[in-house]
């Protein structure tokens, strides 16, 4: 039987190759997606990956949506890829406050959220994979990003403990930190600070979507069985 993957912020972004990769690689995928409906539909019709809407930074809302995936994909989830993220970036002393909690609960709530639901169909089956997209600023702090840094520090913290705890039952829980990578959110920022960023970067260039779902296909790969609780850099060697 076919294994269930689901993707969150799977439509967009990294989000979109790694659903695509885990399609490819056979796995029977669902990408969760929030706002945006036009966009993820039409995604859904270009990919043949069932889409489906909810806010990942709301408990109940995770819960109703994870049911609804498993209704519809006919099983529970054995691969979860934690990557919906978001940025609101600001110098701390100019950071309003609810762009702290908003990248918080949308990039580390949504994780204890998306875990804690599916969580226990992983500890009765004995077997899973949760794969959660942390980032090269998580691990090294970054200048604008004092609410995302911590949000994606949190996440290796998070997946070191709840490694150790599944580490019996099956489940793997591993990071992967992805350095700067061609999409929306890095199209943002500023050109004379972008070249800054590529100057620190020794392969001499963001990476691709494909690049880090090359990752997470290692890690979510079943023969990955002794690999757990570890950061997986894919960063184009930077190096702290
Ligand atoms: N290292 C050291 N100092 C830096 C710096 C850096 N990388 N970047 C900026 N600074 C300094 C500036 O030189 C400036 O110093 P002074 O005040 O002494 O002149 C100070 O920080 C303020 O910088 P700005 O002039 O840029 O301030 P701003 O208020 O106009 O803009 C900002 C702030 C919007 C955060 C802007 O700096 C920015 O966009 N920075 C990039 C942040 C970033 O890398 N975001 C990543 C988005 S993609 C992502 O998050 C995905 C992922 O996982 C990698």
């Amino acid at each position: 039987m076919k294994k269930i993957a689901l993707v969150t912020g799977g439509t967009r972004g990294i989000g979109s190759g790694i659903s695509k990769a885990l399609r490819d690689k056979g796995y029977l995928v669902a990408a969760n997606y929030h706002k945006g409906h036009e966009a993820a539909e039409k995604y859904s019709t270009e990919t043949g990956i069932p889409v489906f809407s909810w806010d990942v930074s709301d408990y109940e809302a995770c819960e109703k949506g994870v049911e609804k995936v498993c209704e519809k994909l006919g099983g529970t989830v054995d691969i979860l890829v934690n990557n919906a993220g978001i940025t609101r970036d600001s110098m701390l002393h100019k950071m309003d406050p609810s762009a702290w909690s908003i990248v918080i609960a949308t990039n580390l709530n949504s994780v204890f959220n998306m875990c804690r639901v599916i969580i226990p169909s992983m500890r009765d089956k004995k077997f899973g994979r949760i794969i959660n997209i942390s980032s090269v600023n998580g691990v090294k702090g970054q200048v604008g990003q004092a609410n995302y840094s911590a949000a994606k520090a949190g996440i290796l913290g998070f997946t070191k403990a709840l490694a150790q705890e599944s580490a019996s039952k099956g489940i793997t829980v591993n990071a992967v930190a992805p350095g700067y990578i061609s999409t929306d959110m890095t199209d943002v920022i500023r050109d004379d600070i972008k070249e800054k960023i590529i100057a620190g970067i020794p392969v001499g260039r963001f990476g691709t979507v494909d690049e880090i779902a090359n990752a997470v296909l290692f890690l979510a790969d079943e023969k990955s069985s002794f690999v757990t609780g570890i950061t997986l850099n894919v960063n184009g060697g930077q190096y702290f």
